[in-house]
């Protein structure tokens, strides 16, 4: 499957998904690697390994404006799924609705948990023994669509936010590859196939 990843930092979720991508048998390959900000650090990472780029700030735009030229990217790259991966902006309704069941996230929460913002000093201040990472389809509630897989890590009592963040992105890392390849290979599992064919006689 070809995936089309935005971007808005780093970009390390992004560089695991490519090298994951680079593995024998793979089941995805990134076409396009977008992003609202102009010298995201992966937008670097991804020209060095020849991947096709596309920054188009936000400054300026409307939102529907700004989500239509990251759309035209991601289709002329041929991309079938759109993965986000730390894209700071919330898509417009429009462009989730034409994407549904197509664009997937990673967010730095045991979901339903701490759906938004700072959610490693969220989970440290309620006292919370484990946080984590999940990956979810994207819907246009906020961090509200289907989880699809979760990895669990645990909280020390002197963790600070940003120590915690470090070790829930290394479960990131690990996390998502997985859970983009197991997503859009699921059109292969008889067990999927016959509950889309159910759905269809219904
Ligand atoms: C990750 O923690 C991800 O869960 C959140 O944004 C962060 C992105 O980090 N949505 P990176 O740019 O992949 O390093």
């Amino acid at each position: 499957a070809k995936i089309a990843v935005f971007i808005s930092g780093t970009g390390t979720n992004m560089a695991a998904l490519l090298y994951a991508s680079r593995l024998e048998g793979a089941p995805f390959e990134i076409v396009l690697v977008a992003s609202n900000v102009a010298d995201a650090g992966g937008l670097e990472l991804a020209r060095i390994e020849g991947i096709a780029t596309f920054a188009h700030p936000h400054k300026g735009h409307s939102r529907e404006d700004h989500d239509a030229a990251m759309e035209q990217a991601a289709k002329d790259a041929g991309a079938q799924f759109i993965v986000l991966a730390g894209y700071m902006r919330i898509l417009s309704e429009g462009f989730v609705r034409r994407w549904e069941g197509r664009i997937l996230n990673i967010h730095p929460s045991l979901l339903p948990k701490y759906k938004g913002l700072d959610t490693h000093a969220r989970a440290i201040a309620a006292g919370d023994s484990h946080c984590g990472a999940s990956v979810h389809l994207v819907t246009p509630e906020l961090d509200s669509g289907e989880v699809l897989a979760q990895a669990k890590v645990a909280i020390a009592s002197e963790d600070t936010p940003e120590g915690l963040a470090a070790r829930v992105k290394l479960a990131e890392h690990q996390l998502y590859p997985r859970a983009v390849a197991e997503y859009v290979s699921r059109g292969n599992d008889p067990e999927y196939l016959l509950a889309r064919v159910r759905e269809l006689a219904l």
